[in-house]
């Protein structure tokens, strides 16, 4: 099975590489079919979801050519299905992305039920909501979404909840929809705007991105563009929270600081330095964190999937924090965990009661989730010995390359999957 290995101790010190947003680059790629022209994607991170997402997409007859290891080249031009019911598609969330942007195309799509990580309930309402809004009828049975339509047509939709996925999917709609879409209490993370960029760049008509009313005028179609992904706002905050938890100084390049005010703000709130420059942050921790309270918000509040690695940060702190989780209802199961290696937190309802402890010990320890597990070779990365994650694969999803940058900077960790691998890196490192 494989593992990280992990031996905490070591400050993170050094330069850093952010990769291309997972969550923009998911929301890209479904709109990419949107064409029959050739579109090439830059900045495309080589993560999990997005390599599933891509094997999706060719199940249903689109060329996907991979350039390097960051640039596709896709070709929808011989579609021949609008049925995703590949087996690997119910493991991702954005699978129902597809859904949005065949229906847009083609009028008709049938998508397997989305997976992803299992942090809530996650209904899908409001996806629904906004297609039959846009004139589709929608069915949900046997495991399968269908919508179909012989019209579609802009409308005014005012979504209940600030919902990324479901602006992203109805935007995919509306964008080759008839006539003007408005979609009101939308969601402003960015990366509904780089999907918005992106639609535009291929010729839609999309304005308001990044406010909380999106303006669709539809056009009958789209072109071919060449377009580079946005940095991740989460990979960069994840790599934020190591420097701080490790007391380390790590210059992370290639990100956008104003995507990442809210993770700044918060790590000067609880004692950390902070430099900005115009496409990179330095992060210095110096000395032991303070206490502080978070509660999690659509853009720009704090993000959910900030939430563990702020968490584990804090659980060293001095003094007793509070953190309220606002999104899902089931993002406190690394908590656990985090138990196991000494830390002392209760969780009543949606909010942690952190007591600051000295430090964590090494253990044996799960990944329940995405960003729970990356939340997770934080507290490794400072604990006392030798912890084991299991369960990486959920981290593999999101985050390119993790270990090896996290050694980059200094890190003593390693993916394994042998007691003897495990035997080897315990001889390596002492
Ligand atoms: C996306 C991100 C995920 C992030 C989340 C919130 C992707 C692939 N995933 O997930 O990493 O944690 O945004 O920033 O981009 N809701 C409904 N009905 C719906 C849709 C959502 O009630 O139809 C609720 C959800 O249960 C949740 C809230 O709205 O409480 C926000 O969910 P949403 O923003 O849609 O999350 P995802 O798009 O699934």
């Amino acid at each position: 099975m494989e593992q990280y290995i992990v031996k905490g101790g070591n400050p993170l010190v050094g330069e850093v590489e952010i990769g291309g947003a997972k969550n923009a680059a998911l929301g890209i790629l479904a709109a990419s079919v949107m064409t029959s022209e050739p579109v090439t994607i830059e900045n495309l991170p080589d993560v999990r979801d997005t390599a599933v997402l891509i094997q999706a997409m060719e199940s249903i007859g689109t060329k996907v050519e991979r350039i390097d290891r960051h640039t596709v080249r896709v070709n929808a031009s011989s579609i021949n299905s609008m049925t995703i019911d590949d087996g690997y598609i119910k493991k991702i969330r954005a699978s129902y992305y597809m859904l949005g942007s065949l229906l847009g195309r083609f009028r008709s799509a049938q998508v397997a039920l989305p997976g992803g990580c299992n942090i809530g309930s996650r209904p899908i309402d409001q996806h629904l909501k906004g297609f039959r809004a846009l004139g589709a009828k929608v069915e949900v049975s046997r495991g399968m979404i269908s919508a179909e339509t012989e019209a579609l047509v802009g409308n005014h939709i005012y979504m209940d909840v600030v919902t990324v996925g479901a602006t992203i999917n109805v935007m995919l709609a509306a964008t080759l929809a008839v006539g003007k879409t408005i979609i009101e209490n939308a969601a402003k993370e960015p990366h509904v705007v780089d999907v918005a960029n992106f639609l535009n760049s291929m010729g839609a008509n999309i304005k308001g991105a990044g406010t909380d009313v999106i303006r669709i005028k539809g056009v009958e179609k789209l072109h071919g563009t060449t377009y580079s992904i946005i940095p991740d706002q989460i990979e960069a905050g994840t790599f934020m929270f190591a420097a701080a938890i490790t007391k380390g100084d790590v210059m992370i390049r290639n990100v956008i600081p104003k995507h990442l005010e809210s993770i700044s703000a918060k790590l000067i709130e609880i004692g950390c330095e902070i430099e900005e420059f115009d496409d990179c942050l330095r992060v210095v921790a110096a000395r032991r964190l303070s206490n502080t309270q978070v509660k999690t918000l659509p853009y720009p509040g704090f993000p959910t999937d900030m939430q563990p690695q702020i968490a584990t940060t804090l659980a060293l702190s001095e003094g007793i924090s509070i953190v309220t989780e606002s999104i899902f209802e089931n993002r406190f199961k690394y908590v656990g965990e985090l138990l196991r290696m000494g830390a002392n937190i209760k969780v009543e309802g949606n909010t942690a009661i952190i007591e600051g402890v000295e430090g964590f010990t090494g253990a044996m320890i799960s990944a329940p989730d995405l960003r729970a597990g990356a939340a997770l070779v934080l507290a490794a990365l400072v604990a006392d010995g030798f912890t084991t994650i299991d369960d990486i694969k959920y981290i593999e999803r999101g985050y390119e390359d993790f270990p090896e940058k996290m050694r980059q900077l200094g890190a003593n960790i390693e993916k394994v999957e042998t007691d003897r691998d495990i035997q080897k890196f315990k001889l390596k490192v002492g």
